[in-house]
């Protein structure tokens, strides 16, 4: 099975295509995320199993976009972080929801420039998320105005690393 996996992917990929008329999440497995963001920058982390947290884009004008380091699932379009993105030209809104506990968060990343919070993050159900990798993670909705925000999740516990 296994080997005839990234077949169906790819065949899945050729006839959704017409479809999509969406902003993409594209996957991307190499990735790398840089340990320090700069401004118009952000990321989307997930502590602990990564698969068990699956990340979809919410449809808005203009659309989100985002490189996730995996595909969980290529029908509902949900993805595997962390999530590499950029908020220069856009805001960006994220859905973020635990497979396997009932937690979930809205992650909405403002355009670079926008007065404000440059991130809020709405969680709903106990999911825990947090700004900063030092620090417990927090079940309720936060929003900073730090640039180049990384946001945790977490669906366990407290834990930001
Ligand atoms: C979180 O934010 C949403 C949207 O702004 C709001 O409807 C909700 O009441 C907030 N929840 C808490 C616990 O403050």
């Amino acid at each position: 099975m296994f080997l005839f996996k990234p077949l169906t992917i790819f065949t899945l990929n050729i006839i959704l295509s017409p479809l999509l008329v969406y902003g993409e999440i594209t996957v991307d497995s190499n990735e790398l995320i840089p340990k320090k963001l700069k401004k118009g920058q952000g990321v989307i982390m997930v502590v602990g199993e990564s698969r068990n947290v699956a990340i979809s884009a919410v449809h808005r004008t203009p659309e989100t976009t985002a490189d996730c380091h995996g595909n969980i699932n290529e029908i509902t379009k949900t993805y595997e972080g962390p999530c590499f993105l950029s908020t220069q030209d856009q805001q960006q809104t994220f859905h973020a929801k635990c497979l396997d506990s009932p937690g979930s968060a809205t992650i909405v990343f403002h355009k670079d420039g926008e007065k404000g919070n440059t991130v809020e993050t709405q969680a709903v159900d106990g999911i825990w998320t947090g700004f900063d990798d030092r620090m417990p993670l927090k079940q309720s909705n936060m929003s900073t105005k730090k640039q180049g925000v990384k946001v945790i999740l977490n669906c366990y516990n407290n834990k930001s690393t």
